[in-house]
């Protein structure tokens, strides 16, 4: 049997933190996670300040740059490398439409990307001559090597989920990013399926753009998220242009037209106010919690899935291998339909969903053993 879970941290009450588990056993957080009790309640508070005083008292301003800066922390980045946005597809929309695309550049990516990490690429690939390339997933796995061997000189950008969504194959960002930066090669990753669950180290892993949304794994509202543009690059995008991407923003009755030295370039109006505060909140929570409680747990309970899935005949999918895997675990009854199995799981308040014709469970950090075993005998034997 897998190793014990380590605890949850002293005084943290599940229960209070996640109000959702006395309702579902949910294990779905690869799709649209709960947010955390601290993040509704920052939420509630938004609501309460804007009915009553407006703007006037709640110096949201100020609290949405304390959340950039918890933001930057926690992916190793700067602040003035971070930008807000509104879902994940805003930030690669950044990287596609941003880049001055030469006729016969290459994009490398997979077969296996959200359709978020795919279309804008086809649409540059149409629009501007570029050839955009995804290579084949192989049992649940893509190559690291055969991601390395497909760059050649033409290659521009490689652009990868971190975790992909339907396999949860977590790739080895370090060796790819570091083979890229070598190449000259820019590496664009979408990482809404890892940022919150595994570790995310812009600089050890050689990232150039970076695009979550925060309502997996970050345990946030959706429509608030964070894109991440190394440095080096602010000035190499060039960004949609509203009234806020300017030095001057606040000075309404003077144009300039200056834009901005650091990542708030490619923020060109309001803000998503209450859905950026409650994302820092859930943050805050993250970073109490640890990444190594987080990564030890979510290893220890897709372990126990996995030990018992196997033990009831179901195929599994995911890649188990030290490094390659994530919260999703991907698993396929060889005898089962699918769908009927998904409801009948609903149907006893269990929550996993159907991707790319498998199972997949993605329980989180305070999801518990018990959790496992409730979804392990909800489901018949193969
Ligand atoms: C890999 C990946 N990227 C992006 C998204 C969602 O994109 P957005 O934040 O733009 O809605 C999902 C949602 O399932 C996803 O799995």
């Amino acid at each position: 049997m897998p190793d014990e879970l380590v605890p949850l941290p002293a005084g943290f009450d599940r229960a209070v933190e996640f109000p959702i588990v006395r309702r579902w056993t949910f294990l779905n957080h690869a799709a649209v996670a709960p947010i955390s009790a601290r993040a509704a309640a920052t939420i509630a508070q938004f609501a309460g300040e804007a009915r009553d005083d407006a703007y006037l008292s709640g110096r949201w301003y100020e609290r949405l740059e304390a959340v950039r800066r918890r933001a930057a922390d926690f992916i190793h980045a700067a602040p003035e490398e971070i930008a807000f946005v509104k879902n994940t597809s805003e930030g690669l929309a950044f990287v596609a439409n941003g880049l001055s695309w030469r006729r016969g550049d290459q994009i490398i990516s997979t077969a296996v990307e959200y359709p978020s990490n795919v279309y804008p690429w086809m649409d540059i690939a149409a629009r501007q001559g570029v050839q955009h390339i995804m290579l084949p997933e192989e049992n649940g796995r893509i190559a690291s090597a055969a991601i390395r061997a497909a760059l050649t000189d033409r290659t521009r950008l490689v652009a990868l989920s971190h975790v992909e969504y339907a396999s949860g194959f977590r790739h080895d960002l370090a060796e790819l990013g570091a083979a890229c930066r070598q190449r000259g090669v820019l590496l664009c990753v979408d990482a809404i399926q890892s940022l919150g669950a595994v570790p995310v180290d812009v600089q050890s892993m050689f990232i150039d753009f970076l695009s979550a949304d925060g309502h997996k794994w970050l345990l946030g509202p959706e429509g608030a998220g964070i894109f991440y543009c190394r440095r080096e690059l602010l000035t190499t995008l060039r960004p949609e242009v509203g009234w806020m991407n300017v030095v001057n923003a606040t000075d309404f009755d003077h144009y300039d037209f200056t834009l901005r030295p650091d990542a708030k370039r490619f923020e060109c109006g309001s803000h998503n106010v209450p859905g950026l505060l409650a994302l820092g909140a859930s943050l805050e929570l993250l970073e109490q919690v640890g990444q190594p409680v987080i990564q030890q747990r979510l290893r220890g309970l897709t372990d126990r899935l996995g030990h018992g899935l196997e033990q009831k005949g179901y195929r599994l999918f995911s890649s188990r291998a030290a490094g390659e895997d994530s919260g999703i675990l991907s698993f396929s009854s060889p005898r089962h339909d699918h769908g009927k199995l998904l409801a009948a799981l609903r149907a006893r308040k269990i929550i996993i969903a159907l991707r790319a014709g498998r199972l997949r469970a993605s329980p989180h950090f305070y999801n518990t053993a018990e959790d496992i075993d409730r979804l392990l005998e909800a489901l018949p034997n193969n």
